[in-house]
């Protein structure tokens, strides 16, 4: 039974061989090896013909038991190479812990516009969307801004053409929101973006967010106006806040302000408002008779009053930030912190 032992040992010599093919050539290399036609099984059977008559037919029922064990175990090899190749057999580990799915979040400039958009709200101010590309008309003339007014130094313009442009306020949505509600009274802010060229620092960016507000009516007084702000500034800033008006000028406003509002050292003075205890926030006054009259209005019979504020500006203080490139320099590690 010599022979039946050695078919044996190659037996299981072949399954271990088989359990280290890792790949289809070391698969077809052992086929070549154990079960091909000069395979070891094959020589191995072809010494059943030396063994004695009486031994052969056990030891060639062995031989066959052997040859298909191992056609069989080389078929599974096969399989399952070819299942891993297909990624059929990757297990699904549910102990893993979870891959949080990546949410974004409003841009800071955004939360600021819809708070300041609720608050006004609140007071009856309507939102009224406008161009951000404008006509120099629009943005200037009808605002009584003439082409050769000196005032069109105080807006560093972008020009598209000879008459159109990035708008450098939201100003000229006063003309449009006036033109769409006249002879209605209207209330309304008109949030957006505004260009201007400009040299950027901590202080300016050549994009930035305006809201603007107007109010044309009876009765409309520079009052009103600060009655308004006021209650603005203390829903958006914190209800112990103060605002103040200086005197100042705008060529579409008559008579003109910029809106101060009181600091976060509340008048102790701080860095930030250069130890005045304020911090001027808008622009605004009453809408000038010349501009009422553009928009369709008549300045003998109604008044208006409207204001123009910077939100970056305005919410930097807020949050301590004190570089407004921060805004749109797209750095995560800063968008996150407000997300
Ligand atoms: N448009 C002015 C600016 O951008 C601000 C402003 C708006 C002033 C409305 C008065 C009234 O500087």
């Amino acid at each position: 039974m010599v022979l039946a032992e050695d078919l044996d040992e190659l037996r299981r010599s072949a399954l271990a061989a088989l359990e280290a093919v890792g790949s289809e050539r070391e698969l077809e290399e052992w086929r070549v090896r154990y079960l091909a036609r000069r395979g070891e099984l094959a020589r191995a059977m072809s010494r059943l013909g030396e063994l004695p008559a009486e031994e052969r037919r056990a030891a060639g029922q062995a031989a066959n038991r052997a040859k298909d064990e191992l056609q069989q175990a080389y078929e599974g090899a096969a399989e399952s190479l070819r299942r891993r190749a297909a990624g059929a057999d990757h297990q699904v580990d549910v102990t893993l812990p979870g891959v949080p799915p990546v949410t974004g979040g409003l841009h800071l400039t955004r939360q600021a516009l819809y708070e300041s958009v609720r608050i006004f709200a609140h007071m009856g101010f309507t939102v009224f969307e406008t161009n951000e590309v404008e006509t120099d008309e629009l943005n200037f003339g009808l605002l009584n801004i003439p082409p050769d007014h000196p005032a069109r130094d105080m807006w560093d313009t972008l020009y598209i053409d000879d008459e159109l442009l990035l708008r450098t306020h939201t100003s000229p949505g006063q003309i449009r929101a006036m033109r769409a509600y006249c002879p209605e009274p209207l209330r309304v802010i008109l949030p957006g973006k505004c260009h201007r060229y400009e040299a950027v620092s901590a202080r300016a960016e050549s994009m930035f967010y305006q809201i603007e507000g107007l109010a044309v009516g009876h009765g409309i007084t520079l009052a009103s106006l600060k009655g308004v702000f006021e209650a603005y500034a203390q829903q958006m800033f914190g209800p112990e806040r103060r605002i103040r008006f200086r005197g100042s000028y705008f060529p579409f406003t008559e008579p003109s302000v910029e809106i101060d509002i009181t600091c976060h050292c509340m008048g102790r003075g701080c860095a930030l408002c250069k130890g005045t205890g304020w911090l001027e926030i808008s622009g605004g006054g009453m809408v000038h008779p010349v501009v009422l009259e553009n928009g369709g209005y008549d300045p003998s019979d109604v008044t208006g009053f409207a204001f123009g504020m910077g939100i970056e500006r305005t919410i930097m203080p807020r949050h301590g930030i004190d570089d407004i490139r921060y805004f749109y320099g797209n750095d995560l590690r800063f968008l996150r912190q407000f997300a």
